[in-house]
């Protein structure tokens, strides 16, 4: 059943516990997101990131319909989003195919910059009915952990402004998560968290979800974080599955790297949903 974040956000506010959102650049990854999802009956989040083109997985106009597809099918509530897009004329596409959710991100600009592309996302996601999550702040790395930026932390003063003068529907915080494999271990600012929340009154989001503890997953949880994106751990877990065997058939692999991303995606889901 297809969903808007803003709906499939209100659940997860309701049960105090966050939403896993996971990329699925290729139909295996939804195959797998979405068969752990049915297995736990959990709400879930499909998401398309722009970054993923460049690195030679599918087109957003050749994954969005097969997204939208499966989602509509599936036994329990899917938001259909767009992670990071960082052009407005993509998000627009992206609003164009269908997808209910769309992230707009203009960490790498200024925040005045960022605050009129912001509006003018909203503007243009409200025709379509769809939400909207931003950031303020810079999570740096971008997926797959390349990129130059460093890391600025979400000013909380900054972040309630932005929200309230946007009328977005989420806000992605940078609190000391980073995407892509961690060079050392992740030291997260809690108490900024619990700061943000305690000023905003729309659901915060948490980027780079992999490598992150299960203390400190409860713990974000627990002050209010309602969105984890997550997609390197469950790649790695594919990937893994498959590396020290040999294959005689290409389709023999394709269906055991599903099987270890939809159970590291159902691990992700236990820890996320509080079950
Ligand atoms: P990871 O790279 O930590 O899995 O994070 C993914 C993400 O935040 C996508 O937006």
């Amino acid at each position: 059943m297809l969903v808007t974040l803003k709906q499939i956000l209100k659940i997860a506010e309701a049960k105090s516990c966050a939403i896993g959102s996971f990329n699925s650049p290729n139909l295996e990854s939804l195959q797998a997101i979405l068969a752990a999802a049915e297995e736990l009956n959990q709400p879930v989040i499909l998401m398309h990131a722009q970054v993923h083109e460049e690195m030679g997985l599918c087109k957003m106009d050749e994954i969005a319909p097969i997204m939208l597809f499966m989602a509509d099918r599936a036994k329990v509530p899917v938001c259909v989003h767009l992670d990071h897009g960082t052009d407005l004329s993509y998000v627009h596409r992206g609003l164009e195919l269908g997808f209910t959710s769309v992230m707009y991100d203009g960490s790498a600009l200024s925040v005045e910059e960022n605050y009129a592309n912001t509006c003018m996302a909203v503007e243009t996601a409200a025709r379509y009915g769809a939400s909207v999550e931003a950031e303020v702040g810079s999570m740096g790395a971008r997926e797959g952990g390349d990129g130059d930026g460093e890391s600025i932390y979400t000013d909380p003063d900054t972040a309630k402004w932005f929200v309230e003068e946007t009328g977005i529907d989420a806000l992605a915080c940078a609190f000391g998560t980073v995407h892509g494999f961690y060079l050392s271990e992740p030291k997260l600012d809690f108490e900024r968290v619990s700061k943000i929340r305690s000023m905003i009154q729309v659901p915060m989001v948490m980027h780079g979800g992999s490598g992150v503890s299960t203390a400190d997953y409860k713990e974000v949880i627990k002050r209010g974080i309602r969105k984890i994106n997550y997609y390197t751990y469950m790649s790695k877990a594919g990937a893994v599955a498959i590396s020290n065997k040999e294959y005689g058939q290409f389709h023999d692999a394709v269906n055991d790297a599903i099987a270890a991303i939809k159970e590291d995606v159902k691990q992700a889901m236990i820890t996320f949903g509080n079950l």
